[in-house]
């Protein structure tokens, strides 16, 4: 944005598309880790004169306004870290979005409300996005895009509104495209590459991309029961997706002729149940080998074995990619993996990347120093598709 700033944004309306996507428990905010990120931007442009817009998506609301998505928690957090007022709209185009508006003096801010309450946000369909882009328009002078955690998503707001305003992209997408582009251009070796969540099929993309570059994958989390039932192993009750059992069978081939290391859990945390994750009370815990998981259990952590064996392939890499954490880290008794995992980066004298919405989050949530990585990137879907190599509609659409 330096260069908007040298023009002058004097009483511009700048809009600024951010990802305020935080987690939240009812109206609490519990890791407030990307309105932090995305603060300074707005302080900058404020700073210069400018009438800033902030807008965001939060959650997945079906196209209407919806109280439980409601973004004022986090304008109110904004507030407090901007040690201003922020002006809040309790819609996005409508009265209210338009009166906040006008009403902005210089070097103040607003945040309209969730994007999403406007089914033109996500449409695909190319006119209907057009049209609440259109819309979205005619609040601003100039649109910074700075929501680097909504970049994959070729959303109103996201592609079509920066084709209708002078534009730029914000400190944070410039500082984040910057980091992941030193992971795909010019990776220091060793390169060790850390994957879990739920989901397989969520990370296969970046799995074929990074058999490619890197030199070792360490697997866990929910995905890391469907490598271990292709390999063999009964999984018991585990999160399983069984379609996806051939794929996992061609990368682990793939792997092995190419020379990469695929590491997998040797022993896991396993419970008959899921645990409560609201009280948080006793689940009964167990360790077993990975390959001996009774039936009616379910792996819900990384077990000690499986710790040390990570941590010391994690001693020795020159840089690390982290996405998607271990366990059910939100449980104290499944929160181990995740935990040794972070606290091998911050002893490994790795560049180290944590990629993700849930493993930044759980990062800080564990209490762990954010300044003792590389860089917690604001992006879970958008830095995996960015490592994948594909065009992120949010980033072309600020090429230019
Ligand atoms: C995220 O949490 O990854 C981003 O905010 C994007 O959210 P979405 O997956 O609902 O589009």
């Amino acid at each position: 944005i330096d260069e908007l700033l040298t023009e002058g944004v004097a009483g511009k309306r700048v809009f600024v598309r951010a990802d305020l996507n935080v987690p939240l428990d009812g109206t609490t905010i519990t890791d407030d880790g990307r309105i932090r990120a995305v603060a300074p931007t707005i302080a900058k442009l404020a700073a210069a004169g400018a009438r800033v817009i902030v807008a965001s998506h939060l959650g997945r609301p079906k196209g209407a306004p919806d109280p439980a998505f409601s973004l004022a928690p986090a304008a109110a957090r904004l507030g407090e870290l901007l040690g201003t007022e922020v002006a809040f709209a309790t819609d996005t185009v409508g009265d209210s979005a338009r009166a906040t508006v006008a009403a902005l003096t210089d070097g103040h801010v607003a945040v309209i409300e969730n994007l999403r309450f406007n089914a033109g946000e996500t449409s695909k369909d190319d006119a209907e996005r057009g049209a609440f882009a259109d819309q979205l328009a005619e609040l601003a002078d100039l649109y910074v895009g700075d929501g680097f955690g909504a970049v994959h998503r070729k959303h109103a707001s996201v592609f079509d509104l920066p084709a209708r305003l002078p534009h730029a992209a914000g400190d944070l997408i410039a500082t984040e495209v910057g980091v992941l582009k030193k992971l795909t251009e010019d990776v220091e070796r060793p390169y060790a590459v850390v994957l879990g969540g739920s989901k397989v099929s969520d990370k296969l993309g970046v799995i074929d991309h990074l058999l490619e570059r890197a030199d070792r994958i360490l697997i866990g989390g929910g995905m890391a029961y469907t490598f271990l039932k292709a390999q063999g192993h009964e999984v018991g009750s585990s999160l399983l997706q069984e379609d996806q059992i051939p794929a996992v069978l061609k990368y682990l081939k793939r792997a092995e002729e190419k020379g990469v290391e695929f590491v997998l859990p040797v022993d896991v945390v396993v419970s008959e149940r899921f645990p409560d994750l609201k009280s948080k009370g006793p689940s009964h815990p167990v360790t077993v080998a990975a390959d001996a998981i009774p039936a009616g259990s379910m792996g819900l952590d990384n077990g000690p074995e499986t710790n040390a064996l990570y941590a010391a392939k994690l001693a020795d890499a020159a840089t690390v990619f982290w996405n998607g954490p271990m366990g059910v880290f939100e449980h104290p008794d499944y929160a181990e993996g995740t935990r040794a995992v972070a606290q091998a980066l911050v002893d490994s004298p790795a560049f180290s990347v944590v990629g993700g919405g849930d493993s930044a989050a759980a990062v800080r949530i564990l209490g762990f120093d954010e300044n003792a990585f590389g860089h917690i990137s604001t992006g879970g879907g958008a830095s995996l598709e960015y490592l994948e190599g594909k065009t992120l509609p949010g980033l072309a659409a600020l090429e230019d």
